[in-house]
């Protein structure tokens, strides 16, 4: 609990300074995170899963653990990150010798490092994906074709291992090229043009998914809930992918904070990307399933869902070679500053702790992920079958429910415990800047209680000891 002999010193320790410099601006600072939590998990993920959940109950659930849970975990990272201002590890470490009187909490940030090297093993597989996608639709082969078609040039790309192992060998060298280089400057330039073009893509083929003619039938089977649909394992995964959607739970949130500069808001920070991040994901969803609908494909076929859907589209528009091309490639990018964001709580941790150069701590990281990105790659061709499977699930599928639904929301817990209870209320009250007004009152009991509890009544109802 917190050390009341440190209240009157907390105040100093605040001005702790970064060792990687600031973030040039609170709108550099918002692109980062925005880059950070708009990813595949938005545009890949969410419509595949709301499919496989059963939509409406789903995407409900989904948005409550946005709101409850994520976004005050969120504003808890942004905080610690910036009064730690080290890397997640370290940062935990002084933290807790300050508030707490421990130095155990640091485990809590080496959980997250090895969370985020197993969510950036299948991320970068996928995002080989997206970036063989640039090619398959800007050679014109997807153009004019049949749902049919266009589903089993999916499968045969999946089929092809070799295929799938130069897409993620590609995306881990340049990942490791960026972040080896220091993210900050070529990062915030990307952001700032990327991300507006992307949004400004999803609205095009928003307008053509409104012309489907089942518009309304994707929109109800969004926003419709219907909780008979709703198993305790869809709870387990709609809580995972809040976390993983904001990319809070593993300390990406938190390295960036350490660069925040001290007189910037958290909380209106911390709003403006939840709404960013949960617009990006239904526009998304409301793009897909008026196609899945209109063309009779089914919502719940899995990881494949935006492959084999917004290539029917695109074939059926003026300009779809041009605008799949355009998309591929602005998805492959939302990767990359989620991929950076992934890795970087590893390298800032590596070059602090053992003294190495980026460069070198970025190629062993990325080494590492390679390797383990293995699993994912043969989980849809040669390890497809029976006998590779754990639990009836490929590697690939393990993997991420571990991580992302395990590993992120315990973290997160975890995160939220150590803010609201551990911390003291000056430290956190002065990082904040709310004073003790209602939006105060409103995070500390977020994080004490709501977060808390929503994550450990999700994990045992998963788990059998409760029913929900
Ligand atoms: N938020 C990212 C996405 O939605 C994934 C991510 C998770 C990135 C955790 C960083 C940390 O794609």
């Amino acid at each position: 609990m917190c050390r009341y002999i440190f209240e009157q010193e907390n105040i100093i320790m605040s001005n702790r300074k970064s060792l990687h410099g600031n973030w040039s601006s609170r709108t550099a600072f918002i692109l980062a995170v925005t880059g950070s939590a708009v990813g595949l998990g938005n545009i890949w993920k969410f419509p595949y899963i709301t499919g496989e959940n059963g939509g409406g109950a789903f995407v409900l659930v989904y948005l409550v653990c946005v709101f409850a849970v994520g976004l005050p975990i969120l504003m808890s990272e942004i905080l610690m990150g910036r009064r730690g201002r080290r890397n997640p590890v370290k940062t935990m470490e002084l933290l807790g010798e300050e508030e707490g009187n421990s130095k155990h909490w640091k485990w809590l940030g080496l959980w997250g490092i090895v969370a985020g090297f197993l969510i950036l093993s299948f991320y970068s597989v996928i995002a080989g994906w997206a970036l063989a996608y640039v090619f398959k639709s800007g050679s014109g082969a997807l153009a004019g074709v049949s749902a049919e078609t266009i589903s089993s040039t999916f499968g045969a790309h999946l089929g092809d291992w070799k295929s799938l192992l130069f897409w993620h060998t590609f995306f881990m060298l340049v990942t490791a090229f960026i972040v080896g280089r220091g993210v900050q400057r070529g990062l915030e330039k990307a952001v700032q043009f990327l991300m507006p073009a992307l949004f400004i893509l999803l609205l095009v083929l928003l307008l053509y998914s409104m012309n489907t003619g089942h518009f309304m039938d994707g929109v109800k089977y969004l926003f419709e809930p219907d909780f008979d649909k709703l198993s305790p394992n869809s709870w387990i995964i709609a809580m995972g992918h809040a976390f993983f959607t904001l990319s809070v739970g593993m300390g990406a949130i938190m390295a960036y904070g350490a660069y925040l500069p001290q007189d910037t808001s958290i909380g209106t920070t911390a709003v403006a990307v939840v709404f960013a991040d949960t617009l990006i994901a239904l526009l998304a969803g409301l793009v897909i399933f008026p196609i899945v609908i209109a063309n009779g494909l089914d919502g719940g076929s899995g990881p494949g869902l935006i492959f084999e859907t917004l290539p029917v589209a695109f074939s059926q528009m003026p300009f779809g070679t041009l605008f799949a091309t355009l998309f591929f490639i602005l998805l492959s990018f939302a990767a990359l500053t989620s991929a950076i964001g992934l890795i970087e709580p590893a390298l800032a941790w590596i070059i602090e702790s053992f003294k190495w150069s980026r460069i070198k701590a970025a190629a062993v990281a990325s080494i590492i992920v390679w390797v383990l990105g293995l699993g994912t790659v043969f989980s849809f061709n040669l390890w497809s079958g029976e006998e590779y499977q754990f639990f009836g699930k490929t590697v690939f599928d393990n993997i991420d429910y571990f991580a992302s639904n395990i590993m992120l929301p315990l973290g997160g817990m975890f995160i939220s415990i150590f803010a609201g209870w551990v911390m003291c209320r000056v430290s956190t009250s002065d990082e904040l800047g709310f004073g003790t007004d209602w939006r105060y009152t409103s995070w500390v009991w977020l994080s004490r209680i709501v977060a808390p509890l929503a994550v450990l009544f999700v994990m045992l109802a998963k788990f059998g000891v409760i029913k929900p």
